[in-house]
């Protein structure tokens, strides 16, 4: 007899992955693995292995990846000012090819050749996690039960879950998909298709709603080392611990709700709610310490960077020569982005209140309007005179542009033009 196939499932607890491991033992006729990650999300995590082995699971792994998430995948977006459209800080985007990594180190380790999601059909999931199995392990077979089973709906998934004798939690009945880790939460589903109405309170996971925050600001010191957060407010902190503290912090002031319209890579547009405390007092503070540090060229070009770097990530591309490159050019920038950031955190809002570096390229006796400045002002008009030259001399040949003609002074070509 033919051993039986292994699989190894990327499994959460709730009730698509659940019915996923009952659903593929019973298609498949497999040896069904769990493979859990923790990513540093709040949600309970604790009997997750014990509830993959009572839905038929022959094993199940439970593996605290939160270190190596915020410091190899989270910090390097962070370094890179990466928002994907100019907005999202990409919790799930950066999770996924970890994940894929997890999967693929436990097909190893239990000789499977096949491992499976539970991404939908019509998400980014499914294409960050199979580009990225494809590139750590190409002769893995990925398996998307979502994408071909029947089930129409959650009933129907309740209703077989309830046949099975799988256990599913109380929680099916919230109205949203709700995805989480440590460097935040996405929500979508139930009215938030709407995008013409306002998220409901009960939408939000870990921050407060502004009006319902302190009535005093907090301030919080970051200090970076060559663009990594390295300590709060004069005290040295390790990375889980640094991200944990700024997500309850700014969760308590209302910061990091981000409700938005995005474009997926599957072409649809879709509206989603974020909450991501720490990511954004973290990409705030950054750049804020960036612009004290980098010089103009870098700043500028690093930004438009920054999109393309968002782009890949979001798109499923974290395994690829490209991403490795530009990392490589971001960490150049990074060398003196060391320094501190105080910002202020007051019912939602976020704003700097004090930057400082041993790097800092702010030069007050340039900036002053004192008698300390020592700019050299005359050197301005000239120029200014060969700055301009260009446009001066288009608009000499082209007068009529720019709302300089009207009917009574039509256009005159000029020929000779004057410097
Ligand atoms: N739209 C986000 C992304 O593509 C999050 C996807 C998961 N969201 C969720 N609510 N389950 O990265």
């Amino acid at each position: 007899m033919m051993d039986k196939p292994k699989i190894v499932v990327a499994y959460s607890g709730g009730l698509d992955t659940s019915v996923m491991v009952k659903w593929l033992i019973e298609t498949y006729d497999a040896d069904v693995i769990t493979a859990t990650g923790n990513l540093g999300q709040r949600k309970e995590l604790a009997g997750v292995r014990e509830k993959a082995s009572a839905t038929g699971a022959s094993k199940a792994y439970l593996v605290d990846l939160t270190q190596e998430f915020v410091e190899e995948y989270v910090f390097p977006a962070l370094k890179a000012g990466a928002l994907y459209e100019k907005a999202y800080p990409m919790a799930t985007s950066l999770g996924r090819p970890l994940l894929a990594k997890l999967l693929v180190e436990i097909a190893r380790k239990e000789g499977a050749t096949l491992v499976a999601h539970g991404c939908t059909g019509k998400g980014n999931d499914q294409v960050r996690f199979e580009v990225s199995v494809a590139a750590l392990a190409p002769d893995l077979k990925v398996i998307a039960p979502l994408r071909e089973w029947n089930f129409k709906s959650r009933e129907e998934e309740i209703a077989y879950a309830h046949q099975h004798g799988i256990p599913v939690s109380a929680t099916v009945s919230s109205p949203y998909s709700i995805d989480e880790n440590i460097w935040g939460t996405a929500v979508e589903c139930g009215l938030l298709e709407d995008p013409t109405v306002e998220p409901p309170g009960d939408a939000f996971q870990l921050t407060v709603a502004p009006e319902d925050a302190p009535n005093t600001p907090a301030y919080i010191t970051i200090e970076f080392e060559k663009g990594i957060p390295v300590g709060i407010d004069g005290k040295r902190m390790e990375s889980v611990a640094l991200v944990n503290i700024l997500n309850d912090i700014g969760g308590d002031h209302g910061v990091g709700r981000i409700d938005l319209v995005e474009n997926r890579l599957v072409g649809i547009k879709s509206r989603e709610i974020y909450e991501a405390p720490a990511a954004t007092i973290l990409h705030f503070a950054h750049t804020e310490l960036e612009r004290l540090t980098l010089d103009k060229a870098v700043f500028h070009f690093k930004s438009q960077l920054a999109a393309e770097y968002a782009n890949l990530v979001y798109n499923g591309l974290w395994y690829t020569p490209l991403r490795k490159a530009l990392d490589a050019f971001v960490d150049e920038t990074q060398k003196y982005v060391t320094g501190t950031v105080t910002v202020k955190l007051y019912k939602g809002n976020l704003v700097v209140a004090g930057r400082d570096s041993l790097y800092s390229l702010y030069n007050a006796k340039l900036a002053t309007y004192t008698g300390e400045d020592q700019f050299d002002h005359r050197s301005s008009e000239g120029f200014i005179k060969i700055y301009g030259l260009p446009v001066k001399t288009y608009h000499q040949v082209h007068s009529n542009e720019d709302g300089q003609s009207t009917s009574e002074h039509p256009v005159v070509v000029k020929t000779d033009i004057t410097v």
